[in-house]
């Protein structure tokens, strides 16, 4: 009869050894009893990059990678994506279950009345050098936020570790905002709070002399939508840091600064500019052909396709097109989008790209959409953080809860030398 369990032999010793299977996987510290004799420490796994390890149990999102599905606590992100905010969004992710009317109004007026700084906050990112990347700003700035709440660092503690959530939702906007606006040697503009969290932040953003800051109805859409899109993506390098930090009970500020830093790198959030700069270096379709042939021949990538985790179309990407055409009827079409269209035909027709499952991911259409918005690629990062903020604080919150998690603290294979002594600096060769 099936067992779910896994039997191993040990080759070197002859002895087997029977060890559980549940949910799909086997725990690593099961392995430990796996020795060759008392003085081994025990079998251990070697995984750089974490490929095939599970870090945590999750309740948050899901994602099936060969069919394309993405759901936030159960509901497909196209949905989401269509019919709900991103404050309902975050409601979503923070608390397991879409809310009621009450409990909507409740956190929407509790984001919305946190969404000011400290005044000191703008002296702070006035000490910045006049050309500054608003992502670095963000970075130092969310971790500066944990000095003016000094109790967050109570994070069993579930009203505190709640109120810095709220906070943390409500004041990235605002600090992104900031450091846009000192990049620019503009005028901080203050949260306007009748406006929705995407219509406050365009606001900050691109208020100049109007006396009233109205933001146009499909751009405040478009930003929303893409929100939600952003708002969480299970265990990806930004949020596994927020895990692993929070892990040695930091405060939530400190956590989503190290958070952010990751997503800073061009790997993770800085795609999307990656995608900008390769369609003007292509320049016109007649180009095309000759790119893809260099990509084929291994002389760079096509950017804005493939995924670690998505083998078909990303869901988000789907979306993301169709947003594209919506924004250029406001905006007025990029130029770049005839290139990327083609580009994707072309693609999506070589077998170089079909057999090795690669599609278009979230990155490929939403830089050119941000553009058109008017935003400078140096500001990509810092609009997929904002959102990123709820999906990191309920991933966060899951990890402090779960009894079984403690501070990440992984092993390594030592490959260094061996005990030598000391030797006087006048008698080294
Ligand atoms: N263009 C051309 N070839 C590619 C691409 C690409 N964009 N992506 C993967 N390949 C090829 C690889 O060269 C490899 O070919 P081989 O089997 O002949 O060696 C094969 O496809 C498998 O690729 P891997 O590198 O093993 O895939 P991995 O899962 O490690 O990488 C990644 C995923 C990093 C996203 C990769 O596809 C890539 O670099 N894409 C471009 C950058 C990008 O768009 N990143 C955004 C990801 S989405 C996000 O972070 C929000």
């Amino acid at each position: 009869m099936a067992k779910d369990t896994l039997s191993v032999t040990d080759n070197r010793t002859g002895k087997s050894y029977e060890l559980p299977i549940a949910d799909g996987c086997i725990r690593a510290m099961d392995l430990r009893q796996i020795k060759t004799g008392t003085q081994d420490f025990g079998l251990m796994t070697y995984d750089p990059a974490l490929l095939n390890t599970s870090i945590c149990r999750s309740t948050i999102t899901y994602i099936d990678g060969d069919k394309g599905v993405l759901m936030y606590r159960g509901y497909p992100i196209e949905q989401l994506a269509e019919k709900s905010t991103y404050l309902e969004v975050a409601y979503l992710l923070l608390n397991g279950e879409l809310p009621g009317q009450k409990q909507y109004d409740e956190f929407a007026n509790s984001v919305t009345t946190h969404t000011f700084v400290h005044e000191n906050i703008k002296s702070f990112i006035e000490g910045f050098r006049y050309d500054a990347h608003p992502m670095g700003m963000l970075v130092a700035t969310v971790a500066a936020l944990s000095t003016f709440y000094p109790e967050a660092k109570l994070v069993g503690d579930r009203a505190t570790r709640r109120a810095q959530m709220i906070r943390l939702i409500a004041k990235m906007p605002t600090i992104a905002a900031f450091s846009y606006r000192h990049s620019l040697g503009m005028p901080y503009v203050y949260p306007v709070n009748d406006l929705s969290f995407a219509g406050n932040f365009l606001a900050m953003v691109k208020r100049i002399a109007e006396v009233r800051y109205t933001p146009n109805k499909t751009l405040e859409r478009a930003l929303d939508t893409l929100f939600i899109l952003h708002a969480d993506h299970e265990q990806n390098c930004s949020t596994s840091a927020m895990r692993q930090v929070g892990s040695s009970r930091v405060d939530p500020y400190s956590a989503v600064a190290a958070a952010t830093a990751a997503l800073y790198g061009p790997l993770h959030g800085g795609a999307n500019e990656a995608v900008l700069r390769m369609l003007k270096e292509i320049g016109s379709k007649d180009r095309i052909p000759e790119f893809i042939k260099k990509v084929k021949t291994g002389e760079g990538k096509l950017m804005g396709f493939g995924h670690r985790v998505y083998k078909s179309y990303d869901p988000r990407a789907k979306r993301v097109k169709q947003l594209a055409d919506e924004v250029f009827e406001v905006t007025g079409k990029n130029p770049l989008l005839d290139i990327a269209l083609e580009l994707e035909r072309i693609a999506l027709s070589d077998d170089y790209f079909v057999s090795r499952k690669l599609y278009p991911n979230v990155d490929f259409y939403s830089g050119l959409i941000y553009q058109a918005m008017g935003f400078p690629v140096d500001m990509f990062p810092v609009l997929f953080a904002i959102p990123r903020t709820a999906g990191w604080l309920a991933q966060w919150e899951e990890m402090i809860l779960d009894e079984e998690q403690k501070i990440a603290r992984p092993r390594q294979i030592y490959m260094g030398s061996s005990k030598r002594d000391y030797v006087a600096m006048s008698e080294r060769k």
